[in-house]
Order: structure tokens, then sequence, then C-alpha cells
């Protein structure tokens, strides 16, 4: 049984997570932070690259931001952020990247927010994805309903 407040999409392949992460992108608007969390591995820059993709271009070169902490983009209506935190050092450094400023002006997306500690915005639209045989669960919460809403429209053919 899913939790409360918890919409759950099966992504049985790296096509499917690629498909899911488009519409995500596409329904996303300036001023939501996306919480990507899961273990290594779990294809959350996968998700991160088809949503920057669908927002800033099919043909956007989007590298996992691994050592440089951040990497922007320009979208159509705002910057688009694609942080992955595992590698912060302090909460200094979170300051220093401009993330604070982004956070509800911009599209954010976060990898490992466990990282920001108490900074995590209460806001934020979560995306846990589980490890299912060869696939992933992808576990979406704190999304506003206009997001859920568009979300179900992006999925008809
Ligand atoms: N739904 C899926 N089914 C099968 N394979 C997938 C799926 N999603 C992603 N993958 C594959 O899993 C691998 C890891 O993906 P990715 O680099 O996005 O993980 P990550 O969660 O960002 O890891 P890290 O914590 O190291 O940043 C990639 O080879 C990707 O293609
Ligand atoms: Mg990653």
């Amino acid at each position: 049984m899913p939790a409360a407040g918890v919409a759950e999409f099966q992504l049985d392949d790296e096509e499917a997570a690629r498909r899911f992460g488009a519409r995500l992108g596409r329904c996303l608007r300036p001023g939501d932070t996306l919480l990507l969390e899961g273990p290594v591995g779990a294809g959350k820059s996968h998700i991160a690259r088809a949503a920057i993709r669908a927002l800033a271009g099919a043909a956007t070169e989007v590298p996992s931001p691994t050592f440089t902490l951040v990497q922007t983009y320009d979208g159509p209506s705002c910057e688009i952020w694609h942080a992955d935190l595992y590698r912060l050092s302090s909460s200094v450094e979170v300051a220093e990247l401009g993330l604070a400023e982004a956070m509800g002006r911009d599209i954010v997306l976060i990898e490992w927010p466990d990282r920001l500690g108490l900074e995590q915005p209460a806001e934020a639209i979560r995306l846990r994805l589980v490890l299912r045989g060869e696939g992933r669960e992808a576990q979406l919460s704190g999304a506003p309903a206009r997001l859920m809403t568009c979300l179900m429209q992006e999925a008809r053919p």
C-alpha cells in the first residue's frame, strides 16, 4: 500500500524512466524544487537529464554534476539548476552554490538532498527511486495538485 499522498510509477527500464523524466520536466514550473532520492545508481541523474532536456532542448549535454556540484541551464521561462550534493562537505558550500536563492524562483533538481540537512525546503517535491528487479519504482510525494494533473495529461497518447 502506498503511503498517503505518494504516487507510484513503475519504470521497468531506462527508456520508461527517460519518458517519465521528460513528462515530469514538462510539468515543472518556475519555483518548483524536485528532490531526487535513492541509492547510488538508482537513476536520479537519468531522470534529471530527461527532465532538463524536455525543458532546455533535446540536444542539451547534461553531465552528472558530481564534481561541479551544480550545473545550470536556460529553460523556456527560468533557469534550471541541477545539483548533486553527494560530495558536499559543509553547509557553507551550500550557501556558496546559490541554491537557496534559486529555490522558489527557478526550477531546481537536487540529487542527495539529505546533504542539505535542515535547509531542505519544506515545499519541495520528492521523487524517491527504489530498485525493483532490473527496473525502478518512482515514488512521488509533495507534488502540488497542478503537477499531478499535468502528469496525468502528459501520460495520454
Ligand atoms: N528505470 C531504470 N531501469 C533500468 N536501468 C536504469 C533505470 N533508470 C536508470 N537506469 C540506469 O542506471 C544507471 C545509473 O543511473 P544514474 O547515473 O542516473 O544513477 P544515480 O542515481 O544518479 O547515481 P549516483 O547516486 O551515483 O548519482 C544508468 O546506467 C542508467 O541508465
Ligand atoms: Mg547521479
